[in-house]
């Protein structure tokens, strides 16, 4: 099985210190003044947000709405912080940071993304830039910073609003070392700013919408057609089938994490809940092709779903929309993940859009 995501527990802390020195938050039982933040309150101001974002799904994130910055903090950095662990440590273990040592962190907000890749690749933080419209949002990211990676609050991790640092950033350094960082924020852009297309490694995460799962689709299109070469979620640079085969699928991904319970604490007040995140993600290099075992490997792009007889699950290798097919007579299923990265045994019988299989004819790669 996929290991369940866990934050790291002195990022945590930070969280901890920062809404409270920073925001006044206090925990529900001692709170019994109006001016502080509670988990109640906040539940209000993530609510806003989450309204606002339904009726504007490209809008910019509105943090002038009231409570809305300390509702960043605890509620959606901490979600983005997850899924971009996640797909910081698919990265890892593929292999696609070697060689990269710069990161700029576009429309970082509060940090979620820089804070991952602290955690998990600390490597790739030899310097680094955070780019954002939101001086709050920035100063809140110092401040979780100076606390989770006191080290990394130097001259050579820069945080800005300032467009013209980021374009400085990409000339003085090696654009072959540099990574771009898109953690929720291509959604709040009509494209890709130009420098990207400059950078060796891309690392996009966007909602696990319908509307940006395909459009991120098209945008890996755009990517291998000016040369890029993707590495996951896909094992192909192929067209991809779901945009291709099909006018609503949208490729995404689902963890299991185990909620802290200062996010928790928010959570019960509101109608939404992630027991498990969705997110859709891609990640290219514009030099460094994927290793060689990427291209026989295949990854569970659905959720086993139990029906009449099988056990069905959607997959992906190449140009093709096609599933695996476990049948109950052949014995129980094993049980996979989607998101999981597999390998096929070649002659497992294909029949329509299925690969009949049996045990043992998948294994994870
Ligand atoms: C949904 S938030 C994501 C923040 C953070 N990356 C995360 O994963 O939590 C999108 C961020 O993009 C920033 N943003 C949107 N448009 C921008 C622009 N034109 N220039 C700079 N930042 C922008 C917003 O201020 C906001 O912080």
């Amino acid at each position: 099985m996929r290991p369940e995501f866990v934050i790291n527990p002195d990022l945590l802390r930070a969280f901890a210190d920062v809404a409270r020195t920073v925001f006044g938050y206090q925990a529900e039982a001692i709170a019994a003044r109006d001016d502080k933040f509670t988990p109640a309150k906040l539940a209000h101001a993530v609510q806003r947000i989450s309204d606002f974002y339904i009726s504007k799904p490209s809008g910019k994130t509105p943090y002038e709405l009231p409570g809305a910055p300390a509702a960043y903090l605890l509620y959606y950095t901490l979600l983005n912080h997850v899924r971009t662990l996640a797909v910081f440590r698919e990265a890892k273990n593929l292999g696609f940071f070697e060689g990269i040592h710069r990161a700029i962190d576009w429309g970082s907000g509060m940090g979620a993304a820089w804070l991952a890749l602290q955690d998990v690749a600390p490597e790739v933080l030899g310097s680094s830039l955070a780019f954002d419209r939101s001086t709050q949002a920035l100063d809140v990211q110092r401040a979780l910073r100076r606390i989770f990676a006191a080290d990394a609050v130097t001259e050579k991790h820069p945080l800005t609003i300032d467009d013209r640092k980021l374009r400085e950033f990409m000339t003085v350094g090696n654009p072959d070392k540099t990574m771009a960082v898109f953690s929720y924020s291509l959604t709040e852009l009509d494209g890709l700013p130009d420098w990207v297309l400059d950078c060796e490694a891309l690392a996009i995460i966007e909602p696990g919408t319908n509307q940006d799962g395909r459009r991120l689709l098209a945008i890996r299109e755009n990517l291998i057609r000016q040369g890029y070469k993707v590495w996951a979620p896909c094992t192909h640079q192929g067209a991809c089938p779901l945009l291709t085969h099909s006018k609503t699928d949208w490729c995404h991904d689902r963890i299991q994490w185990q909620q802290p319970d200062l996010y928790s604490a928010i959570e019960q007040h509101l109608p939404m809940k992630h027991r498990t995140l969705v997110f859709s993600y891609l990640l290219a290099r514009k030099k460094l092709a994927p290793p060689a075992k990427m291209i026989s490997a295949a990854r569970l792009t659905g959720d086993q779903q139990n029906l009449k007889g099988q056990t069905r699950q959607m997959v992906c290798k190449g140009t093709e929309r096609e599933f695996l097919s476990w049948q109950h007579r052949h014995g129980e299923p094993p049980e996979f993940a989607r998101g999981e990265l597999v390998q096929i045994d070649p002659a497992a019988p294909k029949k329509g859009a299925d690969l009949r299989v049996i045990a043992g004819q998948v294994v994870r790669a």
